[in-house]
């Protein structure tokens, strides 16, 4: 039996499908190209893993945009390749997590086209968000039906050829469902139910507050802000009720964590509550500054607020961590140096920890893609302007000294930099120095002292720009500061992020140490 629930405390590594390992040649991950991949997984010490959308898509967003939420892409391999992974997968002991994307359809799926094709009082029409234009001059100045922005850039509506107008929070090729509908409610507990049915563990919730828009649609304030006719509406967590009684009415315990983005950890807290999601990610810290005195804020207000809490420090969407603690820095290594510590900080904390694939071999951000090899759609609705998210997409290198770096035989979709031989899993495997074993060190660490410690921590006095909290047995440090600290007193260093200076914790480095 087990006592606590195993996403309490689990370490989920995410796979970006496209980037991780492509069995079939074709210069994309796949399906297959992860399932060879699990031993390494396995190894490095992770309990599950997320993936990101592998359904059929015109990719206008990286497979955010589903045309078909109950199958996988020919990119991607085939149902059959997933029902294997998810029998491998569990046969290396990691659960398995599908990304569910509920927000929005992709234009090409047939519930739009058919919205197309149909009247415009229809109940194709109602499964949308189609609305007429409003006065001269609204919106953009076009007359669209309110003043509403897609995230990616640009107005959040469309018009089509008779005149009415669609809702896209995101990219033209990604209508927003009508949430109000029964119907689309339906469709998307009877699609957790054929994943369910394929024996995946959970599901991670694409835009989760976004589902339901203020009746009427009013104007908004640009800008984001938790709570807006937009983000957040209170009839959200009506939704994540129902989809918590599918999850529950399945044997062993299949979870959702929530993609909420929210200005403060209160309104992050609504959605975790006992008879709603599990989790919700966390984005503060990935959005606090390289600072002991930030992250003692986002820690403190997150533990205050949540019950359940994750952490996490890259994803997908945004600048690799490694980059961005480096920004500032006139030292190359300082970027990689705060990012272990910040895990091993992290990892010491109650709650679970989500690892965006990469980070593990200390990979940056790779800041110099060539425009023509830019995929992400903000990258084409910025003119260029914004960069947009692909540089943390490059494909992994996995082995050999020169791209594609064993991600496959058929190159990589994104170019993948000449300088990457150092950073192979190949070679960090071989150098017991290397950020490889450092995660794979923190995270046997970690499962050592599962079970062990409570759920709360309490603070030390520490010198400016340090950090010193107490678990229980486990005294976690890490120093933001510019000089070296002495270590308060311990029995024992279970593990530091880097070298410490005699006994003194440098700069830009954190450590695990056993008292009592
Ligand atoms: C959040 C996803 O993580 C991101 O990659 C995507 O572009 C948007 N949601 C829209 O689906």
């Amino acid at each position: 039996m087990e006592t606590t629930p195993w996403w309490r405390d689990a370490v989920v590594y995410e796979i970006y499908v496209r980037s991780f390992a492509d069995a079939s040649g074709d210069g994309t991950g796949d399906l297959p190209g992860i399932r060879d991949r699990l031993p390494y997984l396995a190894e490095l010490g992770v309990d599950a893993i997320w993936l990101t959308p592998f359904y059929p898509s015109p990719m206008a967003d990286g497979g955010y945009d589903v045309a078909d939420y109950r199958d996988v892409d020919s990119l991607f391999g085939s149902l059959a390749d997933f029902d294997d992974l998810v029998a491998d997968a569990h046969a290396h002991g990691l659960r398995l997590m599908v990304d569910i994307v509920p927000n929005h359809s992709s234009s090409a799926h047939p519930w739009f086209q058919k919205a197309l094709a149909a009247p415009r009082v229809s109940q194709e029409r109602e499964r949308y968000m189609f609305r007429d234009g409003g006065s001269e001059g609204r919106g953009s100045g076009h007359g669209e039906p309110n003043n509403w922005l897609s995230t990616f850039g640009g107005p959040a509506w469309t018009q089509v050829p008779d005149g009415q107008w669609y809702l896209h929070l995101f990219a033209p090729e990604q209508p927003d469902f009508n949430w109000r509908n029964p119907e689309v409610r339906e469709e998307f507990l009877d699609v957790l139910r054929f994943w369910l049915d394929r024996g995946v563990d959970g599901f991670r919730i694409d835009v989760a507050m976004g589902l339901i828009k203020a009746e009427g649609l009013p104007d908004t304030d640009p800008g984001f802000t938790s709570r807006s006719p937009i983000w957040s509406r209170p009839e959200v967590h009506d939704i994540y009720r129902d989809w918590r009684r599918v999850l529950d009415s399945y044997p062993g315990t299949r979870v959702a964590i929530g993609e909420v983005w929210t200005d403060s950890a209160e309104d992050l807290a609504l959605y975790v509550r006992p008879d709603e999601l599990h989790q919700s990610f966390n984005f503060a810290w990935l959005e606090a500054p390289w600072s002991a005195t930030a992250f003692r804020k986002v820690i403190d207000d997150t533990l205050k607020a949540v019950a359940s809490p994750t952490w996490v420090l890259s994803n997908h969407d945004v600048v690799r961590h490694v980059t961005r603690y480096g920004q500032g820095s006139l030292d190359p290594q300082a970027g990689p140096a705060r990012a272990r510590a910040a895990l091993l900080s992290m990892l010491a904390l109650p709650g679970s920890a989500y690892l965006y694939q990469g980070e593990e071999l200390g990979l940056p951000e790779v800041t110099d893609l060539p425009p023509e090899a830019r995929q992400d759609p903000i990258f084409a609705r910025s003119n260029g302007e914004v960069p947009g998210r692909d540089g943390c997409r490059v494909p992994l290198p996995w082995s050999g000294t020169e791209p594609p770096y064993g991600f496959g035989s058929g190159g990589s979709w994104l170019p993948q930099p000449e300088n990457w031989a150092d950073l192979t899993a190949e070679r960090q495997a071989a150098d017991p120095s290397s950020t490889l074993w450092f995660y794979r060190r923190a995270l046997q660490t970690r499962r050592e002292l599962r079970g062990t410690l409570p759920d709360a921590i309490t603070w030390l006095e520490s010198p400016e720009e340090t950090l010193f909290f107490r678990r229980g047995r486990l005294l976690c440090v890490i120093n933001c500061g510019e000089g070296a600290v002495a270590l308060p007193p311990h029995d024992q260093v279970l593990i530091t992020s880097g070298p410490l200076d005699g006994t003194a914790l440098p700069a830009d480095t954190a450590a695990w140490l056993l008292t009592g």
